[in-house]
């Protein structure tokens, strides 16, 4: 038999998911950082990446205001920093303040890039689509670039090197094997 879940939790299926830290701006460049665990990519050509966010979240206005995000991917080393910034609100605290995460100057784009990241893609808001009780928010990726040494010969995650940290839902999170697998496709 199979068990029912109830549909307002229906997401909790899909997860584990890639989580990020999100950093942004306001007018006075003062950085703040969200997490977010639903982010997807939506296009290639041109690249493009769809976050979904709460539109009372502080980091929602910032990112209204100046049309400006960065994706962080965070390793799971910083599991702990990355509940904070899910928990807690810019309005009430300065994140970087708080978790001693580093910014760094990011180069197309005034939000910092978080230097405990693995990656980070800095992107520029193009469409914005109202969807329920969340926005979904599409930015082009103006550039991307990883900590050395964190990708194979493919441009793949090594994963023997990072472990990119995975939101299973609530405060619980996990991470990738050390080993990754490449099944042969079927005909
Ligand atoms: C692991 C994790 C993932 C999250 N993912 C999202 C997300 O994808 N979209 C979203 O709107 N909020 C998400 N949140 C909630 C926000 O990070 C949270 O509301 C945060 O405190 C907002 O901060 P701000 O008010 O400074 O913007 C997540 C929280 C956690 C802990």
């Amino acid at each position: 038999m199979n068990e029912s879940v109830s549909v307002s939790s229906f997401h909790y299926l899909l997860h584990p998911y890639n989580t990020s830290l999100v950093t942004c701006c306001d007018a006075e460049g003062q950085p703040n950082i969200i997490a977010i665990a639903w982010l997807v990519p939506v296009s290639v050509s041109p690249p493009l990446v769809g976050m979904s966010i709460g539109p009372r979240r502080h980091s929602y206005k910032l990112i209204q205001a100046s049309g400006e995000f960065v994706i962080n991917v965070a390793p799971h080393e910083i599991a702990q920093q990355v509940l904070f910034c899910g928990r807690r609100s810019g309005r009430d605290v300065d994140k970087f303040a708080a978790t001693g995460l580093t910014p760094g100057q990011a180069r197309h784009v005034r939000p910092p890039i978080i230097e405990e990241c693995i990656a980070h893609l800095e992107c520029r808001v193009v469409q914005e689509v109202e969807a329920g009780d969340h926005r979904l928010v599409i930015g082009e990726v103006l550039a991307a670039y990883t900590r050395p040494g964190v990708l194979d010969d493919n441009g793949l995650y090594d994963l023997s090197r990072v472990h990119p940290l995975l939101h299973l839902g609530r405060n619980r999170f996990t991470s990738t094997l050390a080993q990754s697998t490449e099944p042969q496709l079927l005909t």
